[in-house]
């Protein structure tokens, strides 16, 4: 039995392949490398000692994704392909919500014609909004503000709406929270495109010398210190969440949902501190304006997570910060321009 991973590419979904390696599975990796490179196959490779058929393939191209459906005995899909820039979703919505959710749909119709009624999604806290309270549960409102946000939470609507239809579906929707770090080896990490959007890929080039200084998007905040406050955590205790959910959805029918979080908050500047503390670079920064959209203090609940499935993140923000920095120090270019 095989587990097909889609964007097996990407930053989240490589260090899920390792794992899965790891713990034993066998697995198809599918991937546009719209957002990613083939480099992080060879280097999945090259961590596990292990082979795996890898399709550069779209999830719009329905063709090429029935060939894989026919080559391989697959019994669950880690369904982590998607664009995920909020900014970008703003500008170019259509793409977004094309390649999301009719992705999403072509795989599921797909899946249901082999028999495969089994499927991991990454959704997102972003699913919460501007939430009223902290730490959040996975039975708070959910609601989206810009268009990659309702993505997920359109296709967290339409698998709810396909297990009605069909009640052998058995679905785990994971909600993470800000997933940073990387493989303690160095070899597999965030690889973002352009200037990074997000925080600690931002952090780690300041720190490497390519951005001059970061930016803190609002001091003013109701936080311990002004900045915003997010539940980071270490993407291998994420990817181990999935495992997890795996397992569970071997003898649960139904769709749940779950919070991948750590539980606990820290703050930009926390994060910038602890970053410095422990790899002993200094992170020049400025206080801005506030980002537009941004929320302030964003934290999990994640004690579902822990009842049902026996999961809870185990590594400290310590251990983010070093393991972060080791990808970028090893790596200052990121994968090299491979192509496949
Ligand atoms: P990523 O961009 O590194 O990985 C996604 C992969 O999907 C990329 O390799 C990309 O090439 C591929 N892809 C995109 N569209 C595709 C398509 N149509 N067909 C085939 N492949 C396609 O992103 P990531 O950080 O690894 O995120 C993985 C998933 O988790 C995404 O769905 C994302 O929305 C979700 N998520 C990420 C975060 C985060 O902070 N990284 C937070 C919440 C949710
Ligand atoms: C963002 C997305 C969210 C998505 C998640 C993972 C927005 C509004 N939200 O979450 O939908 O699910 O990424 O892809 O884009 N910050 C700075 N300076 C920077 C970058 C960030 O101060 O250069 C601050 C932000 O204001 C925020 C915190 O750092 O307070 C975390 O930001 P980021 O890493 O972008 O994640 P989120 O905004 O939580």
């Amino acid at each position: 039995m095989t587990i097909l991973v889609t964007g097996g590419a990407g930053y989240i979904g490589s260090h899920a392949a390792v794992e899965l390696l790891k713990s034993g599975y066998n697995i198809v990796i599918m991937d546009n490398l719209s957002n990613s490179n083939f480099e992080s196959i060879n280097r999945i490779r090259e961590l596990t000692s292990k082979e795996f058929p890898f399709y550069k393939c779209d999830l719009l191209d329905r063709d090429e994704l029935v060939t894989i459906f026919k080559n391989h005995d697959i019994e669950a899909v880690l369904h982590f392909a998607g664009l995920k820039a909020v900014g970008e979703s703003v500008e170019i919505p259509l793409k977004y919500y094309h390649n999301n959710i009719t992705g999403t749909i072509n795989l599921c119709e797909i899946m249901a014609k082999h028999d495969v009624k089994k499927l991991v999604f990454s959704s997102s806290a972003t699913v919460y909004g501007n939430p009223d309270r902290v730490p959040i549960d996975e039975s708070f409102p959910v609601s989206a503000t810009n268009p990659y946000g309702r993505t997920k939470l359109m296709v967290e609507e339409i698998l709810r709406d396909l297990q009605v239809s069909d009640p052998t579906w058995k679905i785990a929707l994971l909600r993470y929270f800000n997933p940073i770090g990387a493989h303690k080896s160095g070899r597999i990490g965030e690889n973002p495109n352009g200037i990074p959007n997000n925080l600690m890929p931002y952090i780690t080039q300041v720190a490497i010398g390519k951005r001059e200084k970061l930016s803190v998007f609002g001091n003013d905040y109701e936080t311990h210190d002004g900045t915003g406050v997010r539940d980071f955590i270490h993407v291998i205790d994420l990817v181990k969440g999935h495992l997890k959910a795996l397992q569970y959805l071997d003898s649960n029918e139904g769709v749940e949902t779950f919070n991948l979080g750590t539980g606990t908050g820290y703050s930009v500047l926390d994060l910038i501190n602890t970053f410095s503390l422990v790899n002993k670079k200094e992170i020049p920064y400025q206080f801005m304006e506030r980002r537009p959209g941004d929320i302030s203090i964003c934290y999990a609940n994640p004690t579902k997570a822990d009842k049902v499935l026996g999961w809870r993140a185990e590594k400290d923000l310590k251990e983010m910060c070093k393991d972060s920095w080791k990808w970028q120090t090893d790596n200052p270019n990121g994968y090299d321009k491979t192509t496949y």
